[in-house]
């Protein structure tokens, strides 16, 4: 870095204050903010009045300032942000996954036409470099698949349901009580954040755009303590998992509570932490874990993301080709245990492959290979729990006119 660059901050909550601390820790002589614009200008600030505005322009239209750091709660500003500094050719650090995730691939284009960098390591799972790995070490090596848990809040509260026997509700208290879940965890338990974080991995791990709404996401909070004894006779942890795999130029991708062999890493991954099991056509398993949130973990990378604008980096997108294009597919077949405790609550018709079940007075189960569509149309069902069974893979659903035809 030899120029002094002036960084503009849109927000300076849990990881905008993280990012200005590190900054200001770190003692860089090149890297000096010059503005941060927040929303209420009468919150009580451990900082200098006179850099804070709640005027955007004044960074969008400030010719000295070179970087835009967007880090706000609100992903349709964060979107208007992100457009106007690329207008502006300011290059932006964002970790705002739901923006990312609902817009990546015309953010993609966007980046292409005023050939200005947007960076988001912070989106997905905090402080591990996942995308960066991703951009450089796998740019080469052809990814069969990944799975990971990408969401802290859940893996907290299904620690505390199945290694201390808390019950759901407890265990959300404890989490929102450490600041580990958001008063309103819907976002987390059911899935979508970890849904943005698997629509943003899949673009960089396979070449496909892919809008969050056409991944379905189950989420932890149907879990029962059936299916935690059911988890243990089998010897498995119960996860949150974000998966995706690509079978020939197709990618199928889930979200949903799987059932993980203790032999597998993400198995011992507890807490808050987050981890991602990565299988690569020439590297074969690689486990990267860390926190996955909170405000320095989070901080350092948007700081980290920060410098490597400053050394002239960009996300490259090396797996996004127009030879033989990728394509994410909304259904498939995947193999799970469905648990209820009102007998016919589902039928045997329902699975394409039915591989056995229970009945008892203590509850009921059925298991088996099932269209992904067929979960989609229970999402809402609060008699249900659904579970994946991790350690088989995605796969290819085919109607049984396809099947008759391909036999002929
Ligand atoms: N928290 C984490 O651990 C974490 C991890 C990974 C990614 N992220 C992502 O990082 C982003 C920030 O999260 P956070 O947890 O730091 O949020 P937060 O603590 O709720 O803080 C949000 C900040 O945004 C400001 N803000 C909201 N609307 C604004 C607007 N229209 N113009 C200017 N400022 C505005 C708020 O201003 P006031 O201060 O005036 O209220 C506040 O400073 C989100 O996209 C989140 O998804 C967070």
């Amino acid at each position: 870095m030899s120029k002094k660059l002036k960084l503009g901050v849109f927000g300076l909550g849990s990881v905008g204050q993280g990012f200005y601390e590190l900054l200001d820790q770190s003692k860089n002589p090149n890297l000096e903010i010059k503005k941060i614009v927040i929303k209420n200008p009468t919150k009580t600030r451990t900082i200098e009045s006179s850099i804070f505005s709640t005027t955007p322009t004044d960074i969008l239209d400030d010719p000295e300032i070179d970087i835009v750091v967007e880090l706000i709660d609100d992903a349709a500003t964060a979107l208007e942000i992100l457009k106007l500094s690329l207008q502006k050719r300011k290059p932006i650090v964002t970790a705002n996954k739901k923006m990312l995730a609902e817009n990546l691939e015309e953010i993609f284009w966007l980046q292409r036409k005023y050939d200005t960098p947007v960076l988001y390591e912070g989106a997905v799972c905090g402080s591990i470099p996942i995308i960066r790995n991703l951009e450089m070490h796998y740019a080469f090596d052809t990814l069969e698949s990944f799975e990971g848990i990408f969401n802290g809040s859940t893996n907290y509260i299904l620690t505390k349901m199945i290694d201390e026997k808390s019950n759901y509700e407890e265990a959300l208290n404890k989490a929102q009580k450490l600041g580990f879940a958001e008063s309103d965890p819907t976002l987390d338990v059911k899935g979508y954040d970890a849904k943005y974080k698997l629509a943003i991995t899949i673009a960089h791990s396979f070449g496909c755009f892919v809008k969050p709404e056409h991944i379905l996401n189950l989420g932890i909070d149907k879990i029962s303590a059936h299916d935690i004894r059911y988890a243990k006779q089998q010897g498995c942890a119960i996860k949150l998992i974000a998966k995706a795999e690509k079978i020939g130029n197709k990618v199928f991708g889930i979200v949903a509570p799987t059932l993980v062999p203790v032999e597998n890493p993400l198995a011992s991954v507890k807490n808050e932490f987050n981890a991602i099991n990565l299988i690569g056509a020439s590297t074969g398993l690689q486990m990267l874990t860390g926190k996955g949130a909170g405000s320095l973990p989070t901080g350092l990378v948007v700081l980290s993301d920060v410098a490597s604008l400053a050394s002239g980096f960009k996300y490259s997108y090396p797996k996004i080709t127009n030879d033989n294009p990728v394509v994410f597919e909304t259904d498939a077949l995947i193999n799970v245990h469905v648990s209820f405790s009102e007998a016919g609550a589902i039928r045997l018709t329902d699975f394409e492959e039915f591989t056995g079940g229970y009945q008892g007075e203590d509850g009921h189960f059925m298991t088996g290979w099932i269209r992904i569509k067929k979960l989609a149309e229970w999402v809402d069902r609060n008699d249900l729990s659904v579970i994946v069974l991790g350690d088989t893979p995605f796969k290819v659903y085919e109607s049984k006119k396809e099947q008759e035809l391909s036999l002929a």
